[in-house]
């Protein structure tokens, strides 16, 4: 069947009859909202290179997850900016460390949202590589050791979600092995599986202050330019473990997207990371885009593309728009 019988016009000529046919739809319950907690009490500083996010002391930290809690969406993932760094990335696994007490204050007061924890070590290592180094290499081995103690700290605190993001070869089993020894046999694992050395985390480094003082993370972190390397590092941490995937960054990378959930067909989240976020920004504010259209039409690609959900700076916005909204 072909024009003139056919004619795929019929089909959007309002927009009842649009929304009656629509494929894919973004709703409250695909997002995730990151936070930047950092040291002190009643800090709410807005972050230079991402307007409209901000570094949230523990109190404030609470007060937004509550507000988060209220808009329904299912859950946070929590970055930490530690009192110090060093070599090893301490504060990274210490009980006390900024993350661990912001994990509990939150559990208290909302204990039905649903915390993610970033398990890395660059925000925490005077370096500000993802692992430990000799000679100026990330040894990996090594620091499997450290991101399973991270990852355990953190669920002891109270995470409900453990994602590795440091692209260490093994990590995943080493986290669940360190899990499970510690008795979290239901600790689910997120795993930053296809994680590329992107461009697109500039404004996050610069958040975080976990940019690398020397070389560049390209021997840890993958190459752009691959796919079936992606394949290949979601199918390695599915055998050692992981319960959901992530793919990172977002629209760049959609295509690794569709195929990782094409070939797995199991959870697979998307990041539209900080880059993403400051590019939309930029343009926005200078008004050449449509905000509120263009992260809509961007957000609900990463579901057309296959994401089961979404980590955006955008969430909390983005769950006011969709409230009573019949789209
Ligand atoms: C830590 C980590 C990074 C991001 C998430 N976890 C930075 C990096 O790998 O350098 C980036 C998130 C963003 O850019 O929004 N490894
Ligand atoms: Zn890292």
């Amino acid at each position: 069947m072909s024009f003139p019988i056919d004619r795929p016009r019929r089909l959007r000529r309002n927009e009842a009859i649009r929304r009656l046919v629509r494929e894919h739809h973004l709703t409250v319950n695909d997002l995730v909202q990151p936070l930047f907690v950092v040291p002190g009490s009643n800090i709410r500083n807005e972050i230079s290179s991402m307007p409209g996010q901000f570094h949230l002391s523990i109190d404030k930290v609470v007060e937004e997850s509550k507000r988060i809690f209220e808009l329904n969406i299912p859950a946070i993932i929590l970055f930490g900016i530690p009192e110090f760094k060093d070599p090893h990335g301490s504060n990274a696994y210490n009980m006390d460390g900024i993350i661990q007490r912001a994990v509990r204050m939150i559990k208290r007061a909302v204990p039905n949202l649903l915390i993610i924890t970033d398990v890395c070590l660059c925000e925490y290592t005077s370096h500000g590589h993802c692992g430990i180094l000799i000679n100026e290499t990330v040894e990996n081995d090594a620091t499997l050791e450290l991101l399973a103690k991270t990852a355990v700290s953190q669920v002891r605190a109270g995470a409900d979600i453990v994602a590795p993001s440091d692209m260490m070869d093994g990590r995943v089993a080493a986290i669940r092995k360190g899990l499970d020894e510690a008795g979290f046999l239901d600790t689910t694992i997120l795993s930053y599986a296809v994680k590329y050395a992107s461009s697109y985390y500039g404004p996050f480094r610069e958040a975080a202050g976990s940019a690398p003082q020397f070389g560049d993370r390209r021997g840890y972190q993958m190459d752009p330019a691959n796919i079936e390397e992606a394949l290949r590092e979601a199918e390695l941490d599915l055998e050692e473990g992981a319960d959901m995937l992530m793919v990172k960054p977002g629209v760049a990378f959609l295509d690794v997207l569709a195929a990782v959930k094409q070939k797995f067909g199991r959870i697979t989240a998307s990041y539209q990371v900080s880059g993403e976020y400051a590019m939309i920004e930029a343009a926005a504010r200078n008004g050449w885009i449509d905000r509120k259209k263009i992260v809509m039409e961007t957000l609900t690609s990463f579901k057309r593309a296959g994401a089961d959900f979404i980590l955006t700076y955008y969430a909390t916005e983005v769950a006011e728009w969709l409230k009573g909204d019949g789209e």
